[in-house]
C-alpha cells in the first residue's frame, strides 16, 4: 500500500488572495461543494479574520462540507485564532492554520520582531490553537528564505507545542527544485521530533517553479501538498492542482504515494473556478487547457488513432474532459435541467432558486438550439450572482451600430432601486455601452482588460467576456456570458462595477502583523 498524499486545497483562501478573484459566499460554497466531491483532504475556505463576511463565508462552507477537513487562516495572535475557530467550528472535521514569518527580511522588516519572540509566538499560537481543536497547522512563512538552523528551532518547537502539521511555504516562490527538496529532507532529519507531524509544502509560481518545488519536496517526504484550481493565488498564483495531482497519479513509477483524489472532477472543477473569478484558463495549461488533449500535427493525429499511448500519457475522460455534446434543448423539462447540472455539481438550495435558473435556461435555449456543460454552467454562475442584493441591475440596453455611424449606446440602470438611463457614443458598441453606464455610475474605474471569448463553439454561441477595473489600487473582475457579446460585455462590467463600489474593508492575512 502506498502512502497518501495529502492534497489540501488553498483556492478559496489563497486563490481567493488573486487581485480581483474575490467570491461570494455562494460561490465558495459552490467551489467548496466539487473539491468535497473531488475527495480533497482539506479545504481552506478563508481567513475568518479578514472580515466579517470572510468569517461568514467559512462558517458557510464549515456547515456544508461533511467529507473533507474545513481549515481557517489566522495570523498567530488571539484574536484571528479565535475568529478561525468559530468560524470552523460548525464543520465535521475542522483545522486552525496559524502561521508568522520566520524569515530574517519579515522579522525585521515586518514583524519588527527578534527570532526569539518570534519563536515564542509561534509556540504560544499554537497551543493556543489546541484549545479550540486536535487538528493544528504551523506555517513559518518564507520558510523559502529562512535560515535552516532557525527553522529547524521552531518546527521542533511548534511540533511539541502540538502542530500535527508543518506546512513550509516558499512564499515569494524564491526557491528551485534541488534546494527546497533540500530543505524538506534537512527537516525530517534534524527536527528530533519531526515523525510527530506531516510535512507540508506550499508554493507559490513567481519563477514557475511551484509545481516542480512542490513535487521535489514530495520526493523528499512532504506527505501534503497545498494547492489551488488552476493554479489561482497571490501574484503568479500557487501550484496548480491539477498538475500535481495528475503527475503524481500518472508517475506512480516514480512517486513513493498516491493522492485519494476523484480525478475526473479536475476540469469541472477549473471550469467553475474560472467561471467565478472570470480568471480565463490559457489553452496550453497543462490538464485542463482547452489544446491539453488536441493534436493539431497529422503525425500525432495518426499515431493517436493507431494507439492512444504513442502521444498521451494520461486519459482525457480521466480528468473529466467529455466530448462536447449536447445535452439538453429548448424541449429539455425542468427535471433533465436539474439532474444535469446536479451532475455538474450545482444542487439548488430552493425551489425559487430552481425556477429562476431554469427561466433563464428557456430564454437561452429559445437563442441557441444547443446548450452544452459549459452553457449550463455560465448560467448558474449569473444565477448566483443575481441573488446577491447587487447595487446595480441591467434594465435595458439598445446599441446602434452601423458603417459609417458613430455607435451609440442607450442604457437603463436600476441603481439602489431607482432606474436610471443614460446614452453616450463609442468607438464601437462596446465602448458606448461602458461610457453610458460609466454616465451613469460614475465610478471612476480604469478599465484595465476587456477580453472575449467563445463559451463553446459556433455563430450561436455564448461569448463570455471578463472585464477588469482598477480604482485606488483595487482590482475587480467581471464576467458574463450572453449569446450577444454586447449584452454579455455589458453584464460583465455590471457586474465589475457592483464589486467596486460595494466597499468591503478586508484585512489581508499577510500584510501586517498586529501583534
Ligand atoms: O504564501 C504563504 O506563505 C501563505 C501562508 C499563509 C501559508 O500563504
Ligand atoms: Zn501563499
Amino acid at each position: 500500500m502506498k502512502e497518501q498524499l495529502i492534497i489540501f486545497d488553498t483556492t478559496l483562501r489563497d486563490g481567493e488572495q488573486s487581485p480581483g478573484a474575490s467570491m461570494t459566499q455562494e460561490e465558495k460554497i459552490r467551489i467548496a461543494k466539487i473539491l468535497e466531491k473531488m475527495q480533497v483532504n482539506v479545504i481552506e475556505a478563508g481567513f475568518p479574520a479578514a472580515s466579517q463576511g470572510d468569517f461568514e463565508a467559512v462558517a458557510a462552507v464549515a456547515e456544508q462540507i461533511n467529507d473533507s477537513t474545513v481549515c481557517g487562516l489566522a495570523r498567530a495572535v488571539e484574536h484571528d485564532i479565535d475568529r478561525a475557530a468559530a468560524a470552523v467550528k460548525p464543520a465535521t472535521s475542522s483545522r486552525i492554520h496559524t502561521f508568522i514569518a520566520t524569515s530574517p527580511i519579515h522579522m525585521r522588516e515586518k514583524l519588527r520582531m527578534q527570532p526569539d519572540e518570534v519563536l515564542e509566538q509561534a509556540v504560544w499560537a499554537v497551543k493556543y490553537a489546541r484549545r479550540f481543536t486536535d487538528d493544528v497547522e504551523f506555517s513559518p512563512e518564507d520558510a523559502g528564505r529562512s535560515d535552516l538552523d532557525f527553522l529547524c528551532r521552531v518546527v521542533e518547537a511548534t511540533i511539541a507545542a502540538g502542530a500535527g502539521t508543518i506546512n513550509i511555504p516558499d512564499t515569494v516562490g524564491y526557491n528551485v527544485p534541488s534546494q527546497f527538496g533540500h530543505v524538506i529532507q534537512q527537516l525530517i532529519i534534524r527536527v528530533p521530533n519531526s515523525d510527530q507531524a506531516i510535512f507540508s509544502v506550499h508554493c507559490h509560481n513567481d519563477l514557475g517553479l511551484a509545481v516542480a518545488n512542490s513535487l521535489e519536496a514530495v520526493m523528499n517526504g512532504a506527505r501534503q501538498v497545498e494547492c489551488t484550481v488552476n493554479g489561482l493565488g497571490e501574484r503568479a498564483g500557487n501550484a496548480s492542482l491539477e498538475e500535481i495531482v495528475m503527475a503524481v497519479r500518472t508517475r506512480q513509477d516514480v512517486f513513493p504515494c498516491d493522492t485519494r483524489l476523484d480525478t475526473k472532477h479536475i476540469v469541472p472543477a477549473s471550469r467553475l473556478v474560472s467561471n467565478i473569478t472570470g480568471f480565463p484558463v490559457q489553452p496550453n495549461k497543462a490538464v485542463v487547457g482547452a489544446n491539453a488533449f488536441a493534436h493539431e500535427s497529422g503525425i500525432h493525429q495518426d499515431g493517436v488513432i493507431k494507439k492512444r499511448e504513442t502521444y498521451e500519457i494520461m486519459r482525457a475522460e480521466d480528468v473529466g474532459w467529455v466530448a462536447n455534446r449536447m445535452v439538453l434543448g429548448k424541449h429539455s423539462g425542468r427535471n433533465a435541467f436539474k439532474t444535469r447540472l446536479k451532475e455538474l455539481g450545482v444542487d439548488f438550495k430552493t425551489e425559487e432558486e430552481l425556477n429562476s435558473a431554469f427561466s433563464r435556461f428557456k430564454s437561452l435555449a429559445d437563442k441557441k438550439h444547443e446548450i452544452f456543460d459549459e452553457d449550463l454552467q455560465a448560467l448558474v454562475t449569473e444565477e448566483g450572482l443575481d441573488q446577491e442584493a447587487e447595487r446595480f441591475k441591467l434594465i435595458t440596453l439598445h446599441v446602434c451600430s452601423q458603417t459609417g455611424e458613430t455607435p451609440k449606446a442607450t442604457v437603463t440602470l436600476s441603481v439602489d432601486g431607482t432606474e436610471s438611463t443614460s446614452a453616450a457614443d463609442g468607438s464601437g458598441p462596446v465602448d458606448a455601452t461602458f461610457k453610458a453606464m460609466e454616465n451613469i455610475v460614475k465610478s471612476g474605474g480604469q478599465l484595465q482588460l476587456y477580453s472575449v471569448s467563445n463559451i463553446t463553439s459556433g455563430t450561436d454561441a455564448q461569448g463570455e467576456v471578463t472585464v477588469r477595473l482598477e480604482k485606488g489600487g483595487r482590482i475587480v473582475n467581471g464576467h458574463g456570458a450572453d449569446t450577444d457579446i454586447v449584452i454579455a460585455s455589458a453584464k460583465s462590467y455590471i457586474m465589475a462595477l457592483n464589486k467596486l463600489m460595494t466597499q468591503t474593508v478586508r484585512q489581508h492575512p499577510q500584510h501586517s502583523q498586529p501583534i
